[in-house]
Formats: structure tokens, sequence, C-alpha cells
């Protein structure tokens, strides 16, 4: 079995990048595990730290406990999320005890833009880098919510492999590279 943990940088209930990742989940290579991560999480205060709040504390288990990562976000203003950027700031702490140190991680998101999220994955690239996450690099994807999703929300049939292509280089990536 090879478990995925699974940031999700909307908490939209409607959330195209939620679609995006039940679709790859519902691609996975047989014995694939999502676990999807909780970001509702308080906003981060080093006061906090003290006595961690048990929602981060499960968003750190669950990564521990997880062979890769996969992050999803959708480009705000040019960024990733408010939100995930939050949920990272947390996961990363206390000092010396990041959980995401080594880790096997992909990004990948979706947004209206024509550059479907480029920049918000460079950001976040930048940021899980400085975090020694250990980064897919090949394939990327820069997914137009247009080009994946048709006006009815289902999967464009065309798009499928590519999809298909990208967790499996995920799902090899983090069983190459296990760190539990
Ligand atoms: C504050 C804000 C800033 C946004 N900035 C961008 C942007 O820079 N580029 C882009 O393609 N879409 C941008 N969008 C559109 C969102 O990416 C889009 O609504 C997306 O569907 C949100 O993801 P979700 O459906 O997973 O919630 C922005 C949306 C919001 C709310």
């Amino acid at each position: 079995m090879t478990k995925i943990a699974v940031l999700i940088g909307s908490l939209r209930e409607a959330s195209v990048n939620k679609k995006l990742a039940k679709t790859l989940e519902s691609l996975a290579p047989n014995g694939t595990v999502f676990s999807y991560a909780d970001l509702n999480l308080p906003l981060y205060n080093q006061e906090l730290e003290a006595d961690f709040p048990s929602s981060v504390q499960n968003l750190k288990d669950l990564i521990e406990t997880a062979d890769g990562v996969l992050i999803i976000s959708p480009e705000y203003n040019r960024s990733f999320s408010g939100v995930l950027k939050n949920a990272i700031d947390w996961a990363s702490r206390p000092w010396g005890n990041n959980s995401f140190k080594g880790k096997p991680a992909g990004i990948i998101g979706v947004s209206p833009g024509q550059t479907g999220t480029a920049q918000a994955q460079a950001h976040l690239r930048n940021v899980m880098q400085s975090l020694d996450t250990n980064l897919l690099t090949h394939p990327e994807l820069y997914i137009s919510t247009g080009r994946v999703f048709d006006d009815n929300g289902q999967v464009i049939e065309s798009y499928i492999p590519h999809l298909r292509a990208y967790i499996d280089a995920l799902v090899s990536h983090s069983t190459k590279n296990k760190t539990i």
C-alpha cells in the first residue's frame, strides 16, 4: 500500500482543486490510498506552539505517516493560497520537527487563468524546497480549469492520460524514496 497525504489549498465544498484530487485518486495505481488533510486550522501563532492544537497535530501525523504528499492549490493573486501557507507553516513547526523533511511530494493545481497555476506552483516549490521536501520535478502539470473539466464539471477525456501519468509518477517517486 502507498499512502498519499493530500493537502488542498481550498476550503470550498465546490472546489475544482478538490475535484482534481478526487480525479487523481480515481486514476491512481492499485494499492494507493489518499488521506485528505483538514486545513481548516487556527491561524499560525507562535504562542500556540506551547500546546499544539489537536487539528495541527493531526496534520503533522498525517504527513509523517504517509509515503508521499500531494499538494494541490488554486492560484490566488499569482501565488498559492493563504490556507495552504498557514498549514505549511504549522506543519514545519516546532523548530527541528519539520514534518516535510525528506518527504516525497508533488505539487499541482487548477485555476481559470491561462497559465494554470504556474506562478502559484513556482512559489510553492520555493517554499517546499526550503523545507527539504523531496519534490517530484517531472512531469509538471499547469492546469487551466477549462482544459480539464467541461461545463458540467466532468473531466475531459483527452486530459486523463496526463493526469494518470502525473499520479503514476508521484506514487513511484514516493515508493522509491520512502522515509518511513
Ligand atoms: C483572492 C483570489 C485571487 C485569485 N487570483 C487568481 C490568479 O492570480 N490566477 C488565477 O488563475 N485565478 C485566480 N483566482 C481564481 C481562483 O483560482 C479560482 O476561483 C479557483 O477556482 C479557486 O479554486 P477552488 O475552485 O479550488 O476553490 C483568484 C481567486 C481569488 C478568490
